[in-house]
């Protein structure tokens, strides 16, 4: 069996802002993570997810099939018209439509480990781009951020359609994850914001342009150690979330718990609308600030070291 393994990931700032050209943050998550392993068949390609309870033959599933699309897209890339006997098993610890990066983990680690199995690896940027084409199926209009972020596996500032730039943590910080446990399609969130912004699009640049300028503060922030500015940049990131309408009851419970458990900054993480929020801590804070979070009605929470 070649199996592979990708991590989950947070987005620190910048999220829809980014789908129209202004920079954002993200960094991998490794607390959660997918990983997939291909073993010989003796014929056909086999699928199976018990996470989404799947479990079919490649030539049953549609085009649009995001696990069907990432394994027609790995014999696509290496030019394979008929691939040995297989079975591919996806397995993720990633809840789906959270903002953790559920659908990019799942298409980098099945792209790697079918590739390997395949005897000929494809690299990083390889199944960087192919990863993308298959979140185009799971978002309509993703960026690229999710797939960058997965494949390389380190904190980024990412531009679209810009090669890779990598954050340089100058010190190292906390923050603590909460689901809401509300399932959230990006998908949904991204074309809500694409139909306001048609609507008026110089109210909407003006909002991008303010979330670009937090990114760009928070990374220089982030580059010179300045850990104080960061939850400051993050409420006001939350505040320019919620004027673009994609926060909710629930996520914001879950931010004000955890600024008054001591968080020194939060906010919403993701497409929104549900899925995750995240909340700047003193390490020593952590403990409180996860409990807090789940006595607000958190499903479950994860502290991370961001380095
Ligand atoms: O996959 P999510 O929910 O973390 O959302 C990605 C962030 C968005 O900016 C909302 C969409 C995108 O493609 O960048």
């Amino acid at each position: 069996m070649t199996s592979a393994s990708a991590p989950g990931k947070i987005i620190l700032f910048g999220e829809h802002a980014v789908v129209y050209g202004r920079p954002a943050l993200a960094v991998p998550v490794t607390q959660v993570g997918a990983t997939v392993g291909v073993s010989a068949a003796r014929s056909g390609v086999h699928i199976e997810a018990p996470d989404v309870s799947l479990t079919a033959e490649l030539s049953t599933l549609a085009p649009d099939q995001p696990l069907a699309a990432a394994v027609r897209a790995v014999f696509a890339a290496l030019n394979i018209s008929s691939p040995p006997g297989c079975t591919v098993r996806v397995e993720s610890t990633i809840p789906v439509a959270s903002g953790l990066g559920s659908g990019a983990a799942v298409s980098v680690a099945l792209m790697r480990a079918l590739s390997a199995f395949l005897g000929r690896p494809l690299p990083d940027d390889a199944v960087n781009r192919l990863a993308y084409e298959i979140e185009k199926l799971h978002h309509g209009t993703p960026s690229g951020i999710d797939n960058t972020v997965v494949t390389y596996a380190r904190p980024v500032c990412f531009v679209k359609g810009r090669p890779i730039e990598t954050l340089r943590v100058k010190a190292p910080f906390w923050i603590v994850i909460g689901d809401t446990g509300i399932p959230a399609p990006t998908r949904e969130s991204v074309g809500d914001v694409r139909r306001q912004w048609e609507a008026d699009r110089p109210a909407w640049e003006a909002r991008f342009d303010r979330a670009g300028e937090i990114a760009r503060q928070a990374r220089a922030a982030i580059e010179a150690g300045n850990v104080a500015a960061l939850g400051p940049l993050m409420d006001a990131n939350h505040a320019l979330l919620q004027e673009m309408t994609v926060s909710c009851p629930e996520l914001d419970r879950l931010v004000d718990a955890a600024r008054l458990s001591g968080a020194t900054g939060a906010k919403l993480s993701g497409g929104g609308r549900g899925g995750n929020m995240i909340a700047l801590v003193p390490p020593e804070k952590a403990v409180a600030v996860a409990g807090a979070l789940s006595q607000a009605g958190a499903r479950r929470t994860i502290a991370t070291e961001i380095r």
